[in-house]
C-alpha cells in the first residue's frame, strides 16, 4: 500500500496511518482525503489490521487543518464539494467497521480537529495545539466541527472554541472532554499501541458491533438506541467469534477470535 501523502504500515493487528506532507504541516488537500479513502479501502479487507492509528508524519503536526492554498480561490460550487468530500471521508472513518484512535501528535486545526473528532477517539501528546481557527480565516469549520464537537463537548464549550478560533493545549482539550488521555510526547505513540494491541485481541466482530451500536445509537432516543443494541447483540450470538470465546473461557484457555 503505497501513497503520496500517506504512510502505511500493518504491524501486529494494528495499522498505523500517518499523514505524510510535513512540509504543509500535513494539511488535507483533495489528494490527501482521497488517498485515505483508498487507504480505509483497502484496509477494510485485511485480516491482520484489526484497528487504525491515525496520526501525522514529522513531529510537529497531526493536521494543521484542510490546505488553505487549495482552497482559496475556491468559488462556492468548488467549496462545496470540497467540504462534500471532506465529510465523505470522516463519515468513512467514523462509520469503519474497525476502530480509527487519532494519536495526536501535535497541531491539530480545523479539518485536523474535525479528522480526530471523526475517530473513535483521541490521545494526544502534551505538545499538541487544538483548536477550529476557520473564523479567523473569514470561513468556520467544514469538515463536521459544527456537528461532531458540539456533540461531544456541548454546544457551549464547542461554540466558544468555534467563534474564538482560538488554540487551546492538551490539558485543556482533555479537560473539555476532546481528548481521553494526554501522554509525553515520546511516549504517546507506545501508548496508543498498547491500547490498540488490547483491542486489537478482542473478538473483532464484538468490537465492530459494540462500534456500531454506539454510533447508529447516539442520535436516538434511549428506546430505539436499545433496540440497536439487542438486535445486534442477538446477531452476535451468530458469530463464530461469540462461540469461540465463551468456549475459550469455560475452558480456560485464550481465545483464537477470527472475526467472523
Ligand atoms: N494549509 C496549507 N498550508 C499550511 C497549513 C494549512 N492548513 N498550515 C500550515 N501550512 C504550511 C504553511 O503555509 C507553511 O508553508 P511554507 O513553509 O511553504 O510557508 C508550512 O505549513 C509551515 O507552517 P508555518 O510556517 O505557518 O508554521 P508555524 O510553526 O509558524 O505555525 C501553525 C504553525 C500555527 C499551525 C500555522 O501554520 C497555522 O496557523 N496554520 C493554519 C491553521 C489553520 O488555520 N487551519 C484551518 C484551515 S481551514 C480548514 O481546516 C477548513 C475546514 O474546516 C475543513
Amino acid at each position: 500500500m503505497s501513497y503520496k501523502n500517506l504512510l502505511v504500515e500493518v504491524a501486529d493487528g494494528i495499522a498505523f496511518v500517518k499523514i505524510n506532507r510535513p512540509k504543509a504541516l500535513n494539511a488535507l488537500n483533495r489528494e490527501t482525503l482521497l488517498e485515505l479513502q483508498q487507504a480505509l479501502k483497502e484496509l477494510q479487507g485485511k485480516k491482520d489490521a484489526q484497528i487504525i492509528v491515525l496520526t501525522g508524519e514529522g513531529g510537529k503536526a497531526f493536521v494543521a487543518g484542510a490546505d488553505i492554498a487549495e482552497m482559496k480561490d475556491m468559488n462556492p460550487t468548488e467549496a462545496l464539494a470540497f467540504s462534500r468530500l471532506g465529510h465523505e471521508t470522516l463519515g468513512m472513518i467514523e462509520n469503519f467497521t474497525k476502530p480509527v484512535i487519532a494519536a495526536v501528535n501535535g497541531y491539530a486545526l480545523g479539518g485536523g480537529l474535525e479528522i480526530a473528532l471523526s475517530c473513535d477517539f483521541i490521545y494526544v501528546s502534551e505538545t499538541a495545539k487544538l483548536g477550529v481557527p476557520e473564523v479567523t480565516l473569514g470561513i468556520f469549520p467544514g469538515f463536521g466541527g459544527t456537528q461532531r464537537l458540539p456533540r461531544l463537548i456541548g454546544k457551549g464549550r464547542a461554540k466558544e472554541l468555534i467563534y474564538t478560533g482560538k488554540m487551546i493545549d492538551a490539558q485543556e482539550a482533555y479537560n473539555q472532554g476532546i481528548a481521553n488521555k494526554v501522554f509525553p510526547a515520546d511516549k504517546l505513540m507506545e501508548e496508543v499501541t498498547q491500547v490498540a494491541r488490547t483491542i486489537a485481541q478482542n473478538g473483532p466482530m464484538a468490537v465492530s458491533m459494540a462500534k456500531d451500536a454506539v454510533n447508529a445509537g447516539y442520535d436516538m432516543g434511549a428506546e430505539e438506541g436499545e433496540v440497536i443494541e439487542m438486535t445486534a447483540w442477538g446477531n452476535s450470538f451468530a458469530t463464530h467469534d461469540q462461540k469461540e470465546g465463551m468456549g475459550a473461557f469455560l475452558e480456560k484457555r485464550k481465545p483464537q477470535f477470527k472475526g467472523e
